[in-house]
Order: structure tokens, then C-alpha cells, then sequence
């Protein structure tokens, strides 16, 4: 007997249920299940079983080596963002941009769409959110008022590539945002699971048939997912996240899946009243307002992809007035903070258990590599004991739980950017032998091995300042 279609949709992950719940089981969302009319989708609930086709057709397998040719791209002229997608957009591909509401995502678009019709190509930027006027308006503002974008506001998905499909195809397509967007071979609302993948499927469809890049803006939800649709995630060839909290102006563009490109590349853009400025020495700016002078601040010297990236670590460890101390942090890993704290307790010789700790990556950027280590490390020893660390000295290494630190890769380029910028002074982990020659390093670097030598290193800071 054929199975019943299920028509209970987690709102959040795209999760199907035969019955209605109020917790989803598959990602923990309270209240995300909705029931939605006859899922014509073929990926929504069971796959209908067809009668096998007796005999398949053959086709030739290939060896790996041979011929391959280099993705043809459409660079858009703005080069942070062309660092993040592997040097432009590839020709057919389709790339899903999520960013939190207000973070310049339709911003960022039209000065991209803007720069490739000054160029001559075709551009059309469909907005599915605001009025022709409201997009315009912002064109003006931007100061690219006389850019030929086509501009359309629209929802309906057939429509639209109808439209498109009219003349020479685009070379780029703007969808603002998917989660407007309806297609007629769903039924159900606009905003839902199959709605938003019935017209993902249509547009990567038509991308992949005219060769048009369609970049498709996604909402995201509070804890930073892409909302809804995680399902499009994996049906586009590219998800770029648009970062930074409103409270700064700096933006990050950070690709977090990529077929054609690298993924670990970031686009640091500043928020102007003149839309997106790229950055392209973002160190200088994340160290703008540096407090040289008081204890719990340490320069970590970081990796970005390719680029190396100086940024401040703050912390503040104070005796705490509750029963269970506060451990908070922004911009980094709160497990990562625990371990740490946890073995300056075990092998540092600290007592933190009576204190609060929070830790801040200053300028709004959000660290995930485990070379940040040694820097927060030195933060909260510096807050902890009250001196100052040396201003003009960068940090960096990955700590065990031993209580050794380990070398990390790129060093040679960390210890450059800093050079560059002025710092005098490196405290790391001895660097991995290469073969051979020892290379010579742009700055003094004291290499230390143990989270000892961290400890006693700056409380011997005390007794010379004294
Ligand atoms: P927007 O691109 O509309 O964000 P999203 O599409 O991600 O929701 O940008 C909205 C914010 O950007 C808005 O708060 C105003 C600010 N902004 C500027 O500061 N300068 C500008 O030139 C523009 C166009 C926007
Ligand atoms: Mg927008």
C-alpha cells in the first residue's frame, strides 16, 4: 500500500512529520512545525517508487586524469568580494547569501550589480521585498542612480524566469530574498520549506541552463542559521555569510561552503553613509582604539584564509558575587574559553573558580581558529594579575590540554603582518622545523613550550615594573 503523503514541515530544517509536534526532533525547535498542503516536491516525504526501467542507458566513465577546464567567471569588480568567491562569479552557478536583517546584504548586491552593468553585462536584480521606488532610492543614495540594472519587484518564480529568460541571458540575477519567493507548482504559503525549495529548484534550474550566476539572499535567524531553508544549502554551489553586528561598521563576508573556490577566505567591507568601502588593510582597523596601557588586553596574530589578520583579545577576570561564577564570551568558541581556563588552572597554577571571566573579541570579528589560544590565555593572565602586557608584542599558539603549546600553521606570515604594522615583539610557539634552513624571522619572537612560561612571563612583568 502507498504511503500517505506527510504534510508536517519543520519551518527551521525542513524536518517532515506524519503528525503534528511541538518540538522538532531533528533540530530542537519549539513551535516550528507546520502543516503544509500536497507536497508536489520530489525531495519533500517518500519518493514515489516507479517501475524500474528494465535496461539503463550507458555512458563512458573517465579516468582522473585528462583534460578540465577552469570554471568561466564573471569577477564583479569589487575585489573582497571576488576574494571570497574564488575570483568571481562562475558562469551557471548559484550562490545563497545570508546576513541578518540590516547587515547590508541588499547594499552589498547593488553595488555589485551596479559594477558589472557599468561594464556591459546584463544584470537584473529582482527584489522580492521592497518597491521598484525603495530599491532606486537606495541606488541614488549609493550614488549608482545611473547603472543599467534591470530592476523588477517580484515573487513569482515562473514570472520572473520568464522574464529573464527573454533576450541575451543575464550574466547575473539577484533573488531578494528567496523566502519571498512562490513558485506554482507548490501549494503551499509563500515563506515555507517547500515553497523556498520548489523555487531554489527552479532558479538553480534555470541558472544551470542559461549560464546565469543567481545569487539568492537568505534571511538568517537568531542563533546565525540560515532560516528555513538549511535544505538550499545544499542544493546551491555556494553559501556566503554576511557578518558583523549592527553596533560596528565593519562587515565580514566569509564563504562557508564553495565549489568553485577556497572557503576560509573573508571580505572585510566598512558600512558607510556611502554604502559598502571595501577594507583592504583590515589589521589597521581592528586595532583603531587600541588600550595599550591596562591589563587584559593581548594582540593575536591571526589567520584569515591567505590573509593574516591582527586583532585584539580582551578579557576581564573579576571576583565574582554569585554563587556560580560567569563565564562569558563574543567572538569566540565558549568551549574553547572553558579549556583554556581549564588548563591555566591544572598547569598554570591560577585559581579562577571565585572569579567571573568574560572574553571579547574587540571590533565585532568572530575567531574560530585555535591559534587565538595563547592570546586569550595571556588576556586573562594579564587581567587576572593586573600587569599590562608589552604593547608592542602579538601572541599566538594552540594550547593542549598538557598544557603545552603547539606550533600552528603559517607563522612566517603572522609574524610579517605584525612587523608591518609596527610590533616589535612575537611570543609563539617554536616553529616546526622546515627542512633545513632556519628561516629568519622579520621580528624578535620569544618561542615558549608550556603554558608555565606564559604564567611566570608576565608576573615576572610585575617585579621589573615594581
Ligand atoms: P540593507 O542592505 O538594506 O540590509 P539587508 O538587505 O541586509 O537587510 O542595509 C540596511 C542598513 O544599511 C540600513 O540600516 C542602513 C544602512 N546603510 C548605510 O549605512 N549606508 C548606506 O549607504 C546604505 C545604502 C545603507
Ligand atoms: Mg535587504
Amino acid at each position: 500500500m502507498a504511503k500517505r503523503h506527510p504534510s508536517f514541515v519543520c519551518q527551521e530544517c525542513g524536518a517532515v512529520y506524519t503528525r503534528w509536534k511541538g518540538k522538532c526532533e531533528a533540530c530542537g525547535g519549539w513551535n516550528t512545525i507546520a502543516e503544509e498542503a500536497g507536497s508536489a516536491s520530489p525531495m519533500a516525504g517518500p519518493v514515489a517508487t516507479r517501475p524500474s526501467r528494465a535496461k539503463g542507458r550507458i555512458f563512458p566513465l573517465e579516468g582522473l586524469s585528462g583534460e578540465s577546464k577552469e570554471a568561466p567567471r564573471t569577477p564583479s569588480g569589487i575585489a573582497e568580494l571576488d576574494r571570497v568567491t574564488g575570483g568571481g562569479f562562475v558562469h551557471g552557478s548559484i550562490i545563497l547569501l545570508g546576513g541578518d536583517p540590516g547587515i547590508g546584504k541588499s547594499t552589498l548586491l547593488m553595488q555589485a550589480s551596479a559594477a558589472l552593468a557599468l561594464r556591459g553585462e546584463r544584470v537584473a536584480y529582482i527584489s522580492g521585498e521592497e518597491a521598484v521606488a525603495q530599491v532606486r532610492l537606495r541606488a541614488e543614495r549609493l550614488g549608482l542612480g545611473q547603472a543599467p540594472v534591470e530592476l523588477a519587484s517580484e515573487t513569482n518564480v515562473e514570472d520572473i524566469i520568464a522574464t529573464l529568460s527573454q533576450g541575451r541571458p543575464p550574466a547575473l540575477a539577484i533573488i531578494d530574498s528567496i523566502q519571498t519567493m512562490w513558485t506554482e507548482t507548490v501549494e503551499s504559503a509563500p515563506g515555507t520549506v517547500t515553497q523556498v525549495r520548489g523555487s531554489a529548484q527552479a532558479l538553480i534550474r534555470f541558472a544551470k541552463t542559461t549560464g546565469t550566476a543567481v545569487i539568492l539572499v537568505g534571511h538568517v535567524t537568531k542563533d546565525g542559521q540560515i532560516a528555513g531553508p538549511r535544505v538550499v544549502e545544499h542544493m546551491v554551489d555556494a553559501v556566503v555569510s554576511f557578518e558583523g553586528d549592527t553596533g560596528h561598521h565593519f562587515r565580514i563576508l566569509r564563504a562557508v561552503k564553495n565549489r568553485f573556490g577556497p572557503t576560509d577566505e573573508i571580505g572585510v567591507f566598512e558600512m558607510s553613509d556611502q554604502g559598502l568601502r571595501e577594507v583592504t588593510n583590515p589589521s589597521e582597523l581592528f586595532l583603531a582604539g587600541r588600550d595599550m596601557a591596562t591589563a587584559g588586553t593581548a594582540v593575536f596574530a591571526g589567520m584569515e584564509g591567505t590573509r593574516p589578520l591582527l586583532v585584539e583579545i580582551q578579557a576581564l577576570v573579576a571576583p565574582t558575587s554569585l554563587g556560580t561564577p560567569r563565564r562569558a564570551v563574543v567572538g569566540w568558541d565558549q568551549s574553547r574559553l572553558s579549556m583554556v581556563l581549564a588548563v591555566l588552572e591544572a598547569h598554570g597554577g591560577l585559581k579562577l573558580g571565585m572569579h567571573d571571566v568574560y572574553l571579547n573579541v574587540a571590533g565585532g570579528l568572530r575567531i574560530t581558529e585555535p591559534a587565538a589560544d595563547l592570546a586569550a590565555a595571556a588576556a586573562l593572565v594579564s587581567s587576572l594579575s593586573g600587569n599590562p602586557l608589552p604593547p608592542d608584542t602579538v601572541y599566538f599558539g594552540e594550547l593542549g590540554l598538557s598544557g603545552a603549546i603547539r606550533p600552528v600553521a603559517q607563522s612566517p606570515a603572522r609574524l610579517k603582518e605584525a612587523a608591518k604594522l609596527g610590533f616589535s615583539g612575537a611570543v609563539a610557539p617554536a616553529p616546526r622545523l622546515e627542512k633545513g634552513k632556519p628561516e629568519k624571522l622579520p621580528l624578535a619572537t620569544s618561542s615558549i613550550g608550556h603554558i608555565t612560561d606564559l604564567v611566570a612571563g608576565i608576573a615576572a612583568r610585575r617585579r621589573k615594573a615594581s
